[in-house]
C-alpha cells in the first residue's frame, strides 16, 4: 500500500494544475488521496513564492508537522512547487521535517522521489533514535532521489528537445476522468498552453521558478481540450503567464520519440499588426483560439488568463469578437499607472501603450447593446521601490480610465532572486504601503459598484458553480442547530420554504447568485448554463432570478 495523501495547494492556478496532474499521476499508482492532513502518511505542499506572505503561511504548516512527525516517524512531508525551487535545499536546513524538495519544472519525476521518500522513512522508523539522528544529515549530502530541482540550469531550453521534454509528458498523460474524487462530475478545467516567462519583470519570482518560456504543441493541446470535453467538461481556461504570447512554429518542431516536443518562446514583437507567418507555418494565440473553438464544439466556454498588455494583435480581438464561446473577459495587469515605475519594473510598456490597447479591446469586443459587454480585470503592485505620492496618484487614474471590474492589489514584497531586491532599496515604509493598498481598494469597490449596477435590468447566459457560500455556512448552521449535543433542538420544527441561493458566473467573469428554481434541485443545476435576469447588485456580486 502506497500511502494515504493529503495534497494542499497555495498560490496561482498553474499551481492547481499542477496539484491536479500530480494526483492523477500519483493516483494511478494507488495512491490514495484524504482531506484529513492528521490522517495521511504523506504530506504535500504545492507552494509558492510570489510573494513573502504566501511563503509565510507554508512555513508555518511546515512548524506544525514537525510536531505530528514525531508521533509518526514514518511520515513523508514533501515541498513541491515555486518555493522549493526558490528557496531549495536551505528550505530543508531549515525545516528538517521535510523529505522531498519538487521544483515546477520537475513535477514528472515526483513518484520517483516519492517512493524512494516512503521507502527509507518506513525502514528508519524502525529504527532507534540515533539512527533517526543520524538521518538528518546535511543537505548537500542529500542525493538526487530527494531532490528534484531545476537549479542553474533550470532554464530546460537549449537541451530541451535533444533530450525529450519529459514534463511535456506529465500533461500529456492527464488522466481525465469525468469524475472529480467521486464528486460531482466535473465541468470547469485549466488547460496549460505555455510554461515559463520570459519577461524578466524585476520583482517577480516567476521566470526563476518555472524556468523559460516553453509553448505546447497546439496538437497536444488540442487534443487535450477534446477529451476534457468528451468526460464533461464545459469551460476550459487556457493558462500562461504571458497568454496571449502562445506562437508555436511549426517549420522548427522537433520530434522526439514520436512526440513533438515544445518549444521555447520566439513571441512576435509586432505590436499588435498581424504575424505574417500566422496559419500553416506558425500557430498564433488566435489561430489556436479559432481552433480549439471550432474543433471542440461542446466547449461552451473558452477562457485564457493571464494577458500581458503589449503586442496583443488585432487578429487575437477579431477571433474573440467573432466567436461567441470565447469569453469575453481580458485579465490584464498593469501594475501601475506611472511610466517610471513601469520601466523600473522592466515592464516594457508605457501608460499610453496600456490605455491604446484597452481602448482597441473595448473597441472590439464591448457590445453591451447586444448583451455581450467586455471585462476587464488588472493587477497593481503599491509601494514598489521609490514609489512617490504623484506615482501612486497615477496608478490611482489608470484605474478609475481602465474600470476594471475588478483589481488584485498588492504591496510590494522583494523577494529574494529577482533583480529588484538587488537594485533597488525596499524603501516604502509598509505603513504607507498599506495606505496606499487601501485607498486602490477603495477606489475599486466605488468602480465595481457602479460596474455592478450597471448590469441590472439585463440578461446573460451565467455557468452554474454550485451553492453559495452563504448557502452553505446556512445550511451548516441549520445542521448544528437541529443536533444541539447530539440531540434534536428543542422547540416547535420551522420549515424552512427558503429556496437555496446558487452561485453562478457570466462569460464576463461576473460573479451572479440566484434563488435556485423550485422544480430543481441544486445538484442537477451545477455545471449547467442558463439564463439569469439581473435584479440587484452590489459591488462583489449581481444577483438574479433564473429564466427556466
Ligand atoms: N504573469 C502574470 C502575473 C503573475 S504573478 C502577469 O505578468 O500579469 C501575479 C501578480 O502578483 C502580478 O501581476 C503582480 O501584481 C503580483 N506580484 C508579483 N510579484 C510581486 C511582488 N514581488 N510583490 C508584490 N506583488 C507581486
Ligand atoms: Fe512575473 Fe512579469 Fe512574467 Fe508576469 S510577465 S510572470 S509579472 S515576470
Ligand atoms: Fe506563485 Fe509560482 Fe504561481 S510563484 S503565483 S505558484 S507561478
Amino acid at each position: 500500500m502506497p500511502g494515504a495523501v493529503y495534497l494542499e495547494t497555495f498560490g496561482c492556478q498553474m499551481n492547481e494544475l499542477d496539484s491536479e496532474l500530480v494526483s492523477g499521476q500519483l493516483r494511478a499508482l494507488g495512491y490514495q488521496f484524504t482531506p484529513d492532513p492528521e490522517a495521511a502518511d504523506i504530506v504535500l505542499y504545492n507552494t509558492c513564492s510570489v510573494r513573502e506572505h504566501a511563503e509565510q503561511k507554508v512555513w508555518s504548516r511546515l512548524g506544525e508537522l514537525a510536531e505530528a512527525k514525531r508521533e509518526k516517524p514514518a511520515m513523508v512531508v514533501g515541498v513541491l512547487g515555486c518555493m522549493a525551487e526558490r528557496d531549495g535545499v536551505a528550505l530543508i536546513n531549515r525545516m528538517p521535517v521535510v523529505d522531498i524538495l519538487c521544483g515546477p519544472g520537475e513535477l514528472d519525476r515526483l513518484p520517483a522521489l516519492l517512493d524512494n521518500a516512503v521507502r527509507t522513512r518506513r525502514s528508519l522508523a524502525s529504527e532507534s533514535p540515533e539512527v533517526m539522528r543520524a538521518h538528518r544529515r546535511p543537505v548537500e549530502e542529500r542525493s538526487a532521489r530527494e531532490v528534484a530541482l531545476q537549479g542553474g540550469a533550470s532554464r530546460r531550453s537549449s537541451t530541451l528537445a535533444a533530450a525529450g521534454d519529459t514534463l511535456e509528458l506529465l500533461d500529456l498523460s492527464r488522466s481525465i476522468s469525468p469524475l472529480d474524487d467521486d464528486g460531482p462530475v466535473k465541468r470547469s478545467a485549466y488547460v496549460r498552453i505555455t510554461r515559463g516567462c520570459n519577461k524578466f519583470c524585476t520583482y517577480c519570482v516567476v521566470p526563476f521558478t518555472r524556468g523559460a518560456e516553453i509553448h505546447r504543441p497546439p496538437e497536444h493541446i488540442i487534443d487535450e481540450c477534446k477529451r476534457l470535453a468528451d468526460a464533461g467538461v464545459v469551460e476550459i481556461t487556457l493558462l500562461g503567464q504571458t497568454v496571449n504570447h502562445y506562437r508555436f512554429e511549426h517549420a522548427s518542431a522537433v520530434t522526439v520519440g514520436g512526440v513533438v516536443q515544445p518549444q521555447k518562446g520566439r513571441a512576435f514583437t509586432g505590436g499588435h499588426r498581424r504575424d505574417p507567418l500566422a496559419g500553416s507555418q506558425v500557430t498564433t494565440f488566435a489561430d489556436l483560439l479559432r481552433r480549439i473553438h471550432d474543433e471542440v464544439p461542446s466547449i461552451a466556454r473558452l477562457r485564457f488568463v493571464t494577458s500581458y498588455p503589449r503586442d496583443f494583435g488585432d487578429d487575437v480581438l477579431e477571433v474573440i469578437r467573432d466567436h461567441p464561446r470565447i469569453c469575453r473577459y481580458l485579465h490584464v495587469p498593469a501594475q501601475t499607472g506611472s511610466d517610471r515605475l513601469l520601466k523600473l519594473m522592466n515592464r516594457g510598456y508605457e501608460v499610453a501603450e496600456y490605455i491604446e490597447f484597452l481602448d482597441r479591446a473595448r473597441a472590439f469586443l464591448h457590445q453591451p447593446q447586444i448583451g455581450r459587454p467586455l471585462m476587464v480585470s488588472g493587477d497593481f503592485i503599491v509601494g514598489f521601490p521609490t514609489e512617490t505620492q504623484e506615482d501612486f496618484e497615477a496608478s490611482v487614474r489608470l484605474l478609475e480610465r481602465a474600470r476594471y471590474k475588478n483589481s488584485f492589489i498588492f504591496k510590494y514584497s522583494p523577494r529574494p532572486g529577482t533583480i529588484a531586491i538587488d537594485k533597488f532599496e525596499d524603501d516604502v515604509p509598509e505603513a504607507i504601503k498599506r495606505e496606499r493598498n487601501n485607498t486602490l481598494l477603495g477606489v475599486q469597490t466605488r468602480l465595481s459598484h457602479e460596474i455592478s449596477l450597471e448590469q441590472i435590468g439585463l440578461t446573460f447566459d451565467v455557468m452554474v458553480e454550485g451553492l453559495s457560500v452563504k448557502e452553505r455556512k446556512r445550511q451548516a448552521r441549520g445542521q448544528i442547530a437541529l443536533t444541539v449535543h447530539g440531540k434534536a433542538a428543542p422547540g416547535p420544527l420551522v420549515l424552512d420554504t427558503t429556496s437555496p441561493e446558487m452561485v453562478a458566473r457570466t462569460d464576463t467573469d461576473l460573479i451572479v447568485t440566484f434563488p435556485c428554481p423550485a422544480a430543481h434541485t441544486p445538484e442537477a443545476l451545477a455545471g449547467r448554463i442558463l439564463r439569469v435576469a439581473i435584479t440587484d447588485a452590489n459591488a462583489l456580486t449581481l444577483k438574479g432570478q433564473a429564466l427556466i
